[in-house]
């Protein structure tokens, strides 16, 4: 008889993205002439710059002769932006982070999605709470989670690491100990982000536990402040007991082109001394025909002079909305939190209103879109996610009717 992945079945409702897309599908559909402003999903807005568009007309063209034509990619990515990530993203920082330890993919959602793939089912593992949706519902997709609490919102076999305004977002470490670790700094959702000596404190405990962190740096362009690491390989020791997950989405504009990479260092081993590496590389090889061609070459010209000189525009247009953002919530008396090295505002909820009455209220008589809080796990209730990547046109008048609410 025909099962499903009984897993799968312990998914609970909807992806959030898709569960907020929906409820604004519906209120667009009942009232057509509004004017919605979306700061939801952190989905960028400005176009690709003209040294990413140039390499993938170029690439388009080779692919149309048969010298130049490319079939398969290379299932782990090709050799020249794999060479590129690790010269611009590690070696300028002087982290030992060799070619070979880069794995190309489709994009960080789905790295950081099938990572867990590679670790037993037995694996404890650890989340900030509020936390990124894909880490969790990946993890309950293999079996990891146990059973879900109603009255605590949790699954039992998790470990929740509270970020709150009390902590100022930055996770205690636990005394029950994990095998694996997600962390992500800049940290969506809260905006917040870890200095460097907090960040080393994580690395030294996994190591003296022999834990794996699986860091996340999707948002490391939104950095300023130069005490916060845009890579866990800047602490030392982090080779024996970091993952770290990279995006082109937030910086370069990829969310519809899809790209990313993850590192897997040749040092990260488990208790048995199985190399994570070759396991990582054993998945790519198995479920994976490598990222497009053109998107790698898209990739490439992302660190080159003009392209560096390009991305640090797109960034500085958005950290402009987040300077908009947090200003004009300020100005109109909410509590808001990040938006400093990162694109995301996390806002308390007005009237103690939760996550999900205030996201309707402000659909329903703003027209404004943002992520409730609640979505991103328990300690996200009263709590509100916008994003700075709108446009400035948009973001103002959001500002504005957040303003009049
Ligand atoms: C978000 O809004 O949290 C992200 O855009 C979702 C993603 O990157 O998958």
């Amino acid at each position: 008889m025909l099962k499903v992945n009984p897993d799968y079945l312990k998914l609970r409702g909807s992806y959030l993205f898709s569960t907020v897309a929906r409820k604004v599908a519906a209120s667009q559909a009942a009232h057509p002439d509004r004017q919605i402003i979306r700061l939801g999903i952190g989905d960028v807005t400005l176009p690709l710059t003209p040294t990413v568009v140039a390499a993938i007309h170029k690439a388009g063209d080779e692919m149309a002769h048969a010298e130049t034509f490319r079939g398969y990619a290379p299932d782990l990515g090709y050799g020249f932006l794999r060479e590129a990530a690790a010269a611009h993203d590690f070696k300028a920082r002087g982290c030992d982070i060799a070619a070979d330890e880069i794995f190309i993919s489709d994009g960080a959602k789905s790295d950081s999605g099938n990572i867990q793939e590679i670790f037993s089912r037995d694996c404890r593992i650890a989340v900030c709470d509020p936390v990124y949706p894909v880490y969790l519902d990946s993890n309950v997709m293999g079996g990891r989670t146990g059973d879900f609490d109603e009255a605590k919102q949790q699954w039992s076999r998790v470990i929740y690491l509270p970020c709150t305004a009390a902590n100022a977002f930055s996770p205690e470490l636990p005394s029950e100990v994990p095998d694996l670790i997600y962390i992500c700094s800049p940290n969506n959702p809260t905006g917040t982000a870890m200095k460097k000596e907090r960040l080393q404190e994580w690395v030294d405990y996994a190591n003296a536990h022999g834990s794996v962190i699986i860091f996340d740096a999707a948002y490391e362009a939104y950095i300023s402040d130069p005490e916060v690491p845009h890579s866990i390989y800047e602490c030392s020791g982090a080779r024996t007991c970091a993952i770290e997950i990279r995006s082109f989405s937030k910086n370069a504009g990829f969310t519809g082109l899809r790209l990313g990479y993850t590192v897997v260092p040749k040092d990260l081993k488990d208790a048995d001394g199985t190399a994570l590496r070759d396991l990582w590389a054993r998945r790519h090889g198995t479920k994976f025909n490598g990222a497009p061609y053109i998107q790698q070459r898209a990739g490439e010209a992302v660190y080159s002079e003009a392209g560096q000189t390009e991305i640090r525009g797109l960034v500085s247009y958005y950290m402009e909305n987040a300077r908009t953002i947090r200003e004009g919530l300020a100005a109109a008396g909410y509590t808001a939190f990040g938006g400093i090295d990162s694109p995301y505002i996390w806002m308390q909820t007005p009237d103690g209103l939760s996550s999900w009455e205030f996201f309707d209220r402000l659909l329903e008589e703003a027209s404004v879109v943002g992520t409730p809080g609640s979505g991103f796990g328990p300690s996200g209730e009263g709590y509100f996610r916008l994003t700075a990547f709108g446009t400035h046109e948009n973001t103002k008048a959001a500002v504005e009717r957040l303003q009049r609410l």
